[in-house]
């Protein structure tokens, strides 16, 4: 794992055009970080899709048209907060399933199976930490039938061609009937989407920062954090948010456990992450290339934002 995380940094920082994948953002600081971002009023996506499992539950129990019992697989389950409304609705139903919440992040899972067995007593959970398409696998030997949850616009990240191949391997990985509710971010008003990223707080700096401090830290590294600041950039044409850290003069960096000086010219640029936005059309194009059948995209009042419910 850090050995993965040091080839990505040699190979980012040493490229042409440097780069650092947001993935590294989720320390223990940054996912602290990421909680102050949802909590903003100005990042919508939360909110957007709270609404949607609160209000929606019973639309979406009654969109999968599945036998009883089923699981319910979360890739990414963080907090479980986003979840929360769906699970309380089909436990008040008296709703036979499983919930299988997957997260990268033992901490995460903890702190989700203390949360929901205070709030949702009898709630039937088999967490799981680790790798994905590993528990995916294993799931697909059950012959009960799955929803897959990938929520919260995390396929914004990817780019065309590595969404088209992780949800290629979610497919592999699913029995036919199985469905996959998928969270994505909606384009909308630019000005709407700029204000989510370019906070008048900086807390969005802070996040991409942090990658710096972790690389301090983790690589013995002397990145001065005042000498870099953060930029982004909405592309309403091609949905793009791209963020970026600036290096705010001529330096050099030393990443000491690396064995590595990287060179910085005055406002070079590292990009850091990509938040790509769909319209429900791209959407269903990506369903499609990808293997599956659109049942249902479930909408916020204000449309910021999709969960759209697919079919294997
Ligand atoms: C967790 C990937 C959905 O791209 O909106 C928030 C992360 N980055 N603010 C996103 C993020 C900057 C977020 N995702």
């Amino acid at each position: 794992m850090n050995n993965t995380f040091a080839k990505d940094i040699i190979k980012g920082l040493t490229a042409d055009q440097k780069h650092l994948s947001s993935k590294y953002f989720y320390d223990d600081n940054g996912s602290r970080i990421f909680q102050e971002i949802m909590n903003m009023p100005e990042y919508y996506l939360t909110d957007s899709e709270f609404e949607i499992l609160s209000l929606q539950a019973k639309q979406i129990y009654e969109a999968l048209n599945f036998s009883q019992p089923f699981n319910i697989i979360e890739l990414g389950a963080g907090d479980g907060f986003k979840t929360y409304k769906l699970l309380e609705h089909l436990q008040q139903s008296n709703v036979d399933f499983n919930y299988i919440p997957i997260d990268i992040s033992k901490e995460a899972i903890d702190f989700l199976i203390k949360n929901l067995n205070d709030r949702l007593p009898g709630l039937k959970i088999k967490p799981k930490v680790g790798d994905y398409f590993e528990i995916l696998k294993n799931e697909k030997q059950s012959s009960i039938p799955s929803l897959l949850l990938f929520l919260g616009s995390n396929i914004g990240n990817y780019n065309e061609s590595e969404a088209i191949d992780l949800l290629q391997l979610f497919n592999q990985n699913m029995k036919r009937g199985d469905k996959l509710l998928i969270g994505v971010d909606l384009k909308k008003n630019p000005l709407t989407i700029r204000q989510a990223y370019f906070d008048p707080k900086g807390i969005t700096k802070r996040f991409n920062m942090n990658l710096l401090i972790r690389i301090n830290r983790e690589f013995d590294a002397d990145f001065k954090i005042d000498d870099f600041d953060f930029y982004c950039q909405y592309d309403a044409v091609s949905g793009e948010v791209k963020s970026y850290l600036i290096s705010l003069k001529s330096q050099t960096v030393h990443l000491k456990k690396l064995d590595r000086v990287i060179r910085f010219e005055q406002n070079e640029l590292i990009w850091t992450e990509l938040s790509k936005k769909y319209t429900p059309i791209e959407i269903e194009s990506l369903a499609q290339t990808t293997g599956f059948k659109v049942n249902h995209h479930f909408l916020d009042c204000k449309h910021y934002f999709a969960d759209s419910l697919w079919e294997k």
